[in-house]
């Protein structure tokens, strides 16, 4: 463990020469021994929990966890108990290799890697049954779309935040649901860590970056920036408009483009996620949509009022 403290382990356990001093952690007994350590030192640490297919949607997150924490621990994980869906959790891109140069390269402390069965010792399956309090933010599109997906991602970050007692914890704003959900879960744990959302991060033409678009065909790749095309004239479209037509001008939009079809776009409070009927109802409203391109299942937000 010395060697892997000290950073030798990480080019032991890599293959590849330019892993620098990044360590490579696969199991929870190093993880926990290096975050004591790291804690002994007085080293704050900053957490990007990932499911790794990094993109520079994800390094951005990195870049300021590196800028805010001397620690940065990455967590590289698919994690089996949020995917409702065994061929969504089959065919999800996995790219190990690549994300480990990447994370290297943006000078991050520790990748943590384990496998499901360091994870989740015995499988998902025989964990201890623990009911999350999420609050309705989880019930809601996803949580509605996806059974059982928020306690997953609950379960996984949870077990995360015990391990690597980060002081903050990074997450993308395309996951918009996701954080509101994250920080029920922290409150009803009552664990103490700063939650930090990162705007999102968008190809040229606009679409938002996401490891699922490496699924896409070329033609769907073509066709799913209408996504985010649709959304951003909606804002436009808002100030003279009511909540209904806005909602529905973007459904139209996008189920008018071949492949593509709204699962679904609900206009909702930024705080608690229940949605509103009138513009004046709440300062912070965000419009949230889900969107089957093809098989490939992409999500986006955008925002209509801000605070
Ligand atoms: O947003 C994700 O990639 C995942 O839901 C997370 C937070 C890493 C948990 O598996």
């Amino acid at each position: 463990m010395t060697a892997l403290l000290n950073g030798e382990m990480s080019v032991a356990a890599c293959r590849v020469p330019n892993y620098k001093n990044m360590i490579i952690i696969r199991t929870v007994a190093e993880l926990e021994e290096f975050v004591g350590h790291q804690k002994r030192n007085g080293n704050q640490i900053g957490l990007v929990p990932t499911m790794g297919a990094l993109h520079a949607g994800h390094l951005s997150l990195v870049e300021r966890a590196v800028s805010e924490n001397p620690c940065v621990i990455v967590s590289v994980f698919v994690n089996p108990t949020q995917f409702n869906n065994p061929t969504d959790l089959a065919t999800y891109p996995r790219k190990e290799e690549d994300d480990f140069r990447l994370l290297a390269e943006a000078c991050v402390t520790a990748v943590f890697a384990p496998s499901v069965e360091e994870m989740y010792p015995g499988g998902p399956a025989a964990q201890p049954r623990h009911e999350f309090r999420l609050g309705t933010a989880a019930e809601v599109m996803e949580g509605k779309y996806r059974p059982g997906h928020f306690q997953g991602v609950a379960q996984v970050v949870c077990r995360l935040f015990q391990l690597a007692r980060p002081d903050r914890a990074y997450f993308g704003e395309k996951d918009f649901q996701q954080i509101a959900v994250i920080r029920n879960m922290v409150e009803s744990e009552g664990i103490r860590v700063e939650i930090i959302p990162c705007p999102i991060k968008r190809a040229d033409d606009g679409l938002a970056l996401s490891s699922r678009n490496a699924l896409l065909t070329p033609e769907q790749r073509r066709l799913a920036p209408e996504i985010h095309r649709a959304l951003k004239e909606s804002v436009e479209y808002s100030k003279s408009h009511g909540v209904r037509a806005t909602h529905d001008t973007v459904v139209e939009q996008i189920d008018a483009v071949p492949q593509m079809r709204v699962e679904y776009f609900e206009i909702v409070d930024a705080r608690t996620l229940l949605p509103v009927e009138e513009w004046e109802e709440s300062p912070w409203i965000v419009g949230c949509i889900t969107v089957y391109c093809g098989e490939v299942r992409l999500i986006d937000n955008i925002a209509y009022r801000k605070p």
